[in-house]
């Protein structure tokens, strides 16, 4: 839809979609509206759709996700999270704990990231463990430390929902919400995600190929949400040598096929603090539009992922490298 096509035009096009037998889900970015028809495409050429009100244009999308495509919306999108943009042009930091521990530990770790230029404060509330034995996370007890840490730092926040009945009550703490790998093909907590009326940063399956990862970003925007910032966080192969293994190729590959932003997770793909500063670096030179990184004041005494948790003094070459990088990259074509 145009920019300037309002509430009413949208919903005579989906009146009039309806009407021909099909569905039309209508996904708002910020600065676009995007109505997807799903029917008898002959049937819908003959409605005349680009004289309606509002129509900017009508495009056929060969992709099997259409939202998110680019053959849809061929300039990338940039998505805003708290008035901090993610997207073309920018090189944006996420950092925080990857568990809320503490109020002390999680304003700590929140100052560390922002010493170090991060824009979003990341932090888990709600962790997605593979022993039910393991810190689980401190649930709203958690929201509420970010929501306090938000205050006392001004960094927006993103947490991970991992439960679709959590959707609302995270919604109401978080400034984006997380999609873990694990849940990366959860279609319910997708769905409930894409109607919670926040940006959404969705992790790629660990064994999702590029085009599964897609379709569960469809999922979401098809809910009426196209803030969607796809989170390349290490795949699942042969090798054991790293945690997960960073599908670097993910990252102008699926640039080039969704408009969606696409940022890089060095900490739960390599798996060890030693590996973030290096994999950061490849994940910048390949053009991606941010990083999320785990840090911690002491991960000597994390309760998830120390390993691969930074310190204070990692940040500072961190912050360096993104300094440096930042404006190369901005000059260079997606
Ligand atoms: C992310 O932070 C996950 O909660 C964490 O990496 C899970 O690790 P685990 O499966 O070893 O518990
Ligand atoms: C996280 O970032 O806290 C997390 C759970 O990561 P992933 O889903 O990539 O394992």
């Amino acid at each position: 839809m145009s920019p300037g096509a309002t509430r009413q035009d949208a919903d005579g096009i989906v009146t009039l979609i309806a009407a021909a037998g099909g569905e039309a889900f209508v996904s708002r970015g910020v600065s676009r509206t995007i109505i997807g028809l799903v029917g008898d495409v002959t049937r819908f050429a003959t409605l005349n759709l680009k004289s309606m009100p509002g129509v900017a244009d009508v495009v056929r999308i060969s992709t099997p996700y259409k939202l998110v495509s680019r053959e849809n919306h061929p300039e990338r999108s940039t998505v805003r999270v708290g008035g901090v943009p993610i997207g073309p042009g920018t090189l944006t930091l996420i950092a925080g704990p990857c568990a809320v521990e503490t109020p002390e530990q999680t304003l700590e770790a929140a100052l560390m990231a922002r010493a170090a230029g991060a824009g979003l404060l990341r932090g888990g509330a709600y962790k997605p463990r593979t022993s039910p034995y393991a810190f689980q996370g401190l649930g709203e007890a958690g929201l509420r430390i970010l929501a306090d840490v938000r205050a006392e730092t001004g960094l927006p926040i993103v947490t991970e929902v991992v439960d679709a009945h959590d959707v609302e009550l995270v919604a109401s703490y978080a400034d984006m919400l997380q999609v873990g790998t694990r849940n990366a093909q959860n279609f319910g907590l997708l769905q409930a995600v894409g109607a919670a009326g926040r940006p959404v940063m969705l992790k790629r399956g660990m064994s999702a190929t590029i085009e599964e990862w897609l379709m569960a970003a469809e999922y979401i925007a098809q809910r009426g949400n196209l803030d969607i910032v796809l989170c390349e966080r290490g795949i699942r192969t042969f090798e054991t040598a790293t945690r997960n293994t960073l599908d670097v190729s993910a990252v102008p590959v699926a640039q080039r096929l969704s408009h969606l932003p696409v940022i890089v997770d060095p900490s739960h793909s390599g798996g060890r603090r030693d590996l973030v500063m290096p994999l950061s670096r490849a994940a910048i030179a390949a053009g991606a539009d941010g990083v999320i990184i785990d840090v911690h004041p002491h991960p000597e005494r994390a309760l998830c992922d120390g390993p691969q948790a930074l310190v204070r003094e990692d940040l500072e070459e961190l912050s360096t490298v993104i300094d440096t990088f930042a404006p190369l990259m901005n000059r260079l074509p997606a």
